[in-house]
């Protein structure tokens, strides 16, 4: 049986079960959260940044080259780099989702992020 991991997407507080080294961005995806994209997960544009909670991947080439110090050691990671090995909260800024993926209507299914939902690393 295939390894999986609990992954929870904050601040809208969405749990799901994913298939060990799925990619965040195709998580995030399949939990109807639909992240930007500038350059279809090349970890080019930036535009898929999240901010991993307490548990931190090892930031690969593009991050390193792209995000500060301060960043990387914050958490923040594009999502289109970060591969799923355990389990993981994921708080995804509002400048990253490029809109919510609802039945019924833009944004009243999942709530915004707001600066109480930020959690400092
Ligand atoms: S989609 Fe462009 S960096 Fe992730």
């Amino acid at each position: 049986m295939a390894r999986e991991h609990r992954v929870e997407f904050l601040p809208f507080g969405v749990k799901r079960t994913v298939a060990d080294q799925q990619r965040v961005f195709d998580a995030a995806g399949a939990a109807g959260l639909d992240l930007a994209s500038e350059c279809s997960g090349g970890g080019t544009c930036g535009q898929c940044l999240v901010r991993l909670i307490r548990c931190f991947t090892e930031p690969t080439g593009n991050e390193v080259h792209l995000l500060s110090q301060g960043k990387l050691d914050a958490g923040f990671r594009f999502a289109c780099q970060t591969r799923v090995t355990r389990d993981l909260k994921v708080f995804i800024p509002e400048m990253t989702l490029r809109s919510p993926k609802t039945d019924g209507g833009p944004e009243e299914a999942l709530p915004h992020p707001t600066p109480s939902g930020h959690e400092k690393g």
